[in-house]
């Protein structure tokens, strides 16, 4: 009866996690979503504790409750751009669990493993240790800790290369030998090891990428531990987590119109010494007052938010803006370039912050063929992803990748700091258009001016 209960919570802690997930895909569910899927977490984690019989709560309880004061503590302080560290962090502490997990799992049992048992706990503590080190090192370079430039070094993918080897050959021993603690060290080690190595060459600004990577490793981890722990929900939980998480990693590299190989291994972003652009380009800066003129005779303005507006958390000021210029009798529209920002929906989730309607939020695709009638694209904090180079210069390192058209618009308004690159590092030829209007400045500050004068 009991087992057939602590199943059936199973049951229904998986049938959430897949609706939760499915409520993700629009930003309406999404909120809604998450919770289904957190309470799902909660059912599974009770039924987890019946069913192992747990009978002293005492440090469950203590463990609950400092876990929880450090996870709200951090969700009410982290700011939206330091989130992809946390998701890295957080993915991290998963393969860490995983790991100690696999790690309990060996002393229980030894000597007496069958071969199930140590393959299942290998590559619980493999993927997992690979997880936790790399996620952390990725979190280190996000938050400046460690260089963000990808770091090289001679017969760096010979050493890499070696450390698989020895994993896969002291995995293959320990099957054979399940009760050799040294070779079983070694794999541990080895594998946290490896984990850094990986990341280490990878740029800062790949981070993102990796971070969306290493949450499916974090899964697969899981759903390892779950063929430890013979616990179903832990498998079908992983399977879940290490299947979207490498979805969500090919969308995208899809959307930069890079190879999965090209992030883990192509260096992207180092800076060859001389590469820098020697030219000195004069480009004349707009006033606000310049660009009021313009936005208030406009019948149809296109924005399209960038990483600037996140750093500059415009976004509350931009929807201001926007409704202004809809009381002057505007239309206006937001483009949603699918990588703009760092991490996946990072324009979404600020915009819906803002309280901007979901209905006026555009996806690449469906609004590029409307640039053409627009009057205004106000660009506020993104290069990269209006960059014509990804269309026209088959040396750009974006060449490729699908971007926003506001080119075609009548007049293309810049809001940010200077003539500085963007994440790719490369020159935006459109700054220097006749029809590019330049305003120099924090975003916040310029729409806020703008905002002013409109008013
Ligand atoms: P970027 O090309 O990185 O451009 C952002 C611009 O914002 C910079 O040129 C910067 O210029 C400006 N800026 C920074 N702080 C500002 C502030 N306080 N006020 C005003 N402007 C400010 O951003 P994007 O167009 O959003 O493109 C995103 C890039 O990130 C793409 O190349 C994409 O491939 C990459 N990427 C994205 C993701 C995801 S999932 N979103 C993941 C990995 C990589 P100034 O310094 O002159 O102000």
């Amino acid at each position: 009866m009991q087992e057939n209960l602590i199943n059936l919570s199973y049951l229904i802690s998986a049938v959430l996690f897949i609706i939760g997930l499915k409520m993700m895909n629009s930003p309406k569910t999404a909120r809604r979503g998450n919770f289904y899927s957190a309470f799902g977490m909660l059912i599974a984690i009770c039924a987890a504790l019946f069913e192992k019989g747990v009978v002293s709560y005492q440090f469950i309880i203590i463990g609950l409750v400092i876990g929880s004061a450090i996870g709200a503590f951090l969700a009410a302080t982290v700011k939206m751009t330091q989130m992809p560290q946390m998701v890295g962090l957080l993915n991290g502490y998963g393969g860490l669990a995983s790991t100690l997990v696999g790690i309990a799992e060996y002393a229980r049992l030894y000597p007496n493993l069958s071969i199930y048992d140590t393959v299942t706990i290998l590559s619980t503590i493999i993927i997992g240790a690979i997880t936790f080190s790399g996620s952390v090192t990725a979190y280190g370079k996000l938050e400046g800790i460690v260089s963000g430039q990808p770091i090289t070094y001679p017969l760096q993918k010979t050493l890499n290369l070696l450390q698989f080897f020895v994993i896969v050959c002291g995995s293959i021993f320990l099957v054979l030998h399940p009760e050799n603690c040294i070779w079983f060290s070694v794999v541990v080690l080895v594998s946290f090891i490896l984990g850094i190595l990986l990341v280490l060459p990878i740029g800062g600004a790949d981070m993102p990428v990796v971070v969306c990577l290493l949450n499916s490793y974090s899964g697969m981890a899981g759903c390892a531990a779950g063929f430890v722990l013979s616990n179903y929900c832990l498998i079908i939980t992983g399977a879940l987590v290490g299947a979207s998480g490498i979805i969500l990693t090919q969308i995208m590299c899809k959307a930069m119109n890079r190879s999965m190989t090209n992030v883990m291994f192509g260096a992207f972003g180092k800076v060859e010494a001389g590469s820098a652009d020697k030219r000195q380009v004069t480009v004349q800066g707009y006033t606000p007052d310049d660009a009021v003129v313009v936005l208030e005779s406009a019948s149809l303005v296109i924005i399209v938010p960038g990483y600037g507006m996140a750093v500059a958390q415009a976004q509350n000021n931009t929807r201001e803006l926007a409704d202004l210029l809809e009381k002057k009798g505007a239309v206006v529209k937001y483009a949603i370039h699918p990588v703009a920002g760092r991490m996946p929906g990072h324009m979404n989730i600020l915009l819906a912050e803002a309280n901007v309607p979901y209905e006026k939020l555009y996806e690449m695709n469906d609004i590029n063929s409307e640039f053409e009638r627009a009057d205004v694209a106000l660009v506020i904090g993104a290069n990269d992803v209006t960059n014509p180079a990804a269309k026209n210069n088959s040396k750009s390192p974006i060449y490729g990748m699908p971007i926003l058209e506001v080119e075609k618009a009548k007049t293309v308004i810049f809001l940010k700091r200077s003539m500085a690159p963007g994440f790719a590092g490369i020159e935006n030829e459109l700054f220097l258009l006749p029809k590019t209007m330049m305003l120099f400045g924090d975003a916040k500050d310029t729409v806020v001016k703008l905002v002013n004068l409109l008013k």
